[in-house]
């Protein structure tokens, strides 16, 4: 199991939440400090909802925060399913965070375009200072699923045959999201306890192939973590 993982469980779902986003309000502080700009790749799916209201509640100075996505599903802007609607929604429609800051993922163009764009995104923005991510009862990241092959020196992948819908996506890749000077795993729920024990024990999962220099903190609650 990596070495520079911190493992920090914790009773329920709402105290990983607050765990984790005030990690983010102290990393997003000393990142301007340093070097005028917080760069926060947010992480797709549900459990990061609890986080970004957090956020969208913070009275804090948002013109430096750049946003972008860790991955997106090949939907409708508007689509429900939409990672970036969800943030929007309960986020980033909430705060003032320069609209020239939000990079979206353009999913709606499809794999291969959408990616080929965003990798142009990612190559400018490299390193972050923050990366989100979930994980899925499988293992997966981002939209990066056991079994699938990439070119892993691409920055952003076209994905397809997805087997969480919807089948195409597209995903910041593993070397992109691993160049970023601090990473927060967001995990909940019972049915991830599997997917965390198989990681734990040094199965070759795609969470395990994010592997920044710097530590790595998983908050995660007693529900998931059965160690
Ligand atoms: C996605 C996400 C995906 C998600 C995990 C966990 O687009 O589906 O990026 O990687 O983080 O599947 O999803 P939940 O938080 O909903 O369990």
């Amino acid at each position: 199991m990596q070495q520079n993982h911190r493992w920090q469980s914790l009773e329920t779902p709402d105290q990983v939440a607050l765990a984790a986003y005030q990690h983010i309000l102290r990393a997003a502080e000393h990142a301007i400090a340093q070097h005028g700009s917080f760069k926060l790749v947010l992480a797709g799916g549900s459990t990061p909802e609890k986080v970004y209201r957090l956020l969208a509640e913070t009275a804090t100075d948002w013109s430096n925060w750049f946003i972008y996505y860790g991955d997106e599903r090949c939907l409708p802007v508007e689509h429900e399913d939409r990672n970036s609607l969800m943030a929007a929604s309960v986020f980033l429609d909430k705060v003032a965070i320069p609209k020239a800051q939000i990079f979206t993922i353009p999913a709606e163009l499809g794999p291969e375009l959408a990616a080929k764009q965003y990798q142009a995104v990612v190559a400018k923005a490299l390193p972050f200072d923050m990366v989100l991510l979930g994980m899925g009862e499988d293992g997966h990241t981002a939209s990066l699923f056991p079994g699938h092959q990439h070119n892993e020196d691409e920055l952003a992948h076209a994905v397809y045959n997805s087997p969480k819908p919807p089948p195409e996506r597209v995903s910041i890749s593993a070397k992109a999201l691993s160049n970023t000077r601090e990473l927060i795993f967001l995990i909940t729920g019972a049915n991830k306890q599997e997917a965390v024990n198989n990681w734990r024990a040094g199965q070759n999962l795609p969470v395990a192939t994010i592997s920044p220099e710097h530590p790595v903190d998983i908050y995660i609650d007693n529900a998931a973590y059965n160690p």
